[in-house]
């Protein structure tokens, strides 16, 4: 017979390793934490497995082994009690803003590790929106920016490196940027969320955060991409690029590889995928339900994201999976 042999270099494990493009290394892997007010908390985060709410003594103990792991950055989430929330989101603001005030504290034990920060009003918005609204009800755009920008200086204050709009306004990199080089803020780093999908998967996390409960729903729609294009995606990015982000999310993960890469083909800035809350349910969903393996199942979606020429992920198993 005459044909080639491709299963050749099949054959055995060790040509497998060998020959296998693509790895997942610690540093490939940012691993989000969910922080609330309080000492020595931790509790399950129901619609999340594996994740907790932690108070920052906690999370302390959680980022050292992250660390220790060879993790580069986490990605630090407030959770904030429902009472605290308004129309306005103004807990942001406040002076003794738990998240603010103990990631200074943090971040001065942790000089080696990057903090990254979502750059949102959502947590603390009683209506679970990413900014505050207008008379008639709609996200406002400028307003919601200039807040954003305010709290980016209190972030970077605070000594995080990474601040992650989150909220898809439009022009709120150019104003970020131009507020953190007016305050001497010049080395922190914008990862933007440029390509955010209005997506139904962040459930899990919106019940998490408690900006929705599960089960009820909120329309982001008139600022998050619609998920029927794409090319709207590319121009949110290469904006993006023009206003100085420094890397760029593409979010969610799995079901937009398309989109990873194509911007992987025209952007020379670091891309991360965001493997969402609801993308990780439903893995473990089907790995409790014994349809899969969670490890290999888990393994090749994270080979996935870097076969679409992602630099890394943003991923609820990372500590899990390094473990
Ligand atoms: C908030 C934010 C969301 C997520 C990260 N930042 C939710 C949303 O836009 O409503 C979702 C992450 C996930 O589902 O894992 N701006």
């Amino acid at each position: 017979m005459d044909f080639p042999r491709f299963r050749r270099t099949r054959k055995n494990a060790w040509t497998r390793d060998l020959l296998a493009e693509y790895k997942i290394s610690p540093s490939d892997l940012i691993q989000p934490f969910f922080i609330v007010d309080g000492v020595d908390i931790q509790t399950p985060i129901p619609s999340i497995e594996g994740q907790y709410s932690l108070s920052f003594d906690k999370a302390a103990s959680a980022i050292a082994q992250a660390q220790a792991l060879g993790i580069k950055m986490v990605a630090l989430f407030p959770s904030i009690s429902p009472e605290l929330k308004d129309d306005q989101g103004s807990y942001a603001f406040h002076q003794n803003n738990y998240f603010v005030k103990g990631l200074k504290a943090l971040k001065s034990k942790f000089p080696d590790i990057g903090f990254m920060v979502d750059v949102a009003l959502d947590p603390y918005t009683s209506h679970g929106h990413d900014g505050v609204l207008d008379k008639d009800g709609n996200v406002d755009n400028d307003k919601t920016v200039e807040l954003l920008a305010k709290y980016s200086l209190l972030l970077a204050d605070s000594g995080v490196e990474v601040l992650a709009p989150s909220d898809m306004m439009d022009g709120r990199v150019q104003e970020i940027r131009y507020q953190l080089d007016q305050h001497n803020f010049q080395s922190t780093m914008i990862c933007s969320y440029s390509a955010k999908f209005c997506s139904n998967f962040y459930g899990p996390f919106r019940a998490a955060v408690g900006s929705k409960t599960l089960g009820s729903s909120i329309d982001k729609s008139s600022y998050q991409l619609d998920y029927r294009s794409s090319k709207e995606a590319l121009k949110e990015i290469a904006q993006d690029i023009s206003e100085e982000a420094d890397m760029i999310i593409i979010k969610p993960g799995l079901p937009y590889l398309d989109i990873i890469k194509q911007a992987s083909e025209f952007s020379e800035l670091p891309i991360f995928a965001y493997h969402v809350s609801g993308e990780f349910a439903m893995l473990k969903l089907a790995a409790n339900a014994g349809y899969l393996d969670f490890n290999q199942a888990y393994e090749e979606i994270l080979i996935a994201f870097k076969r679409a020429g992602a630099t890394g992920i943003i991923t609820y198993g990372a500590l899990d999976y390094l473990s």
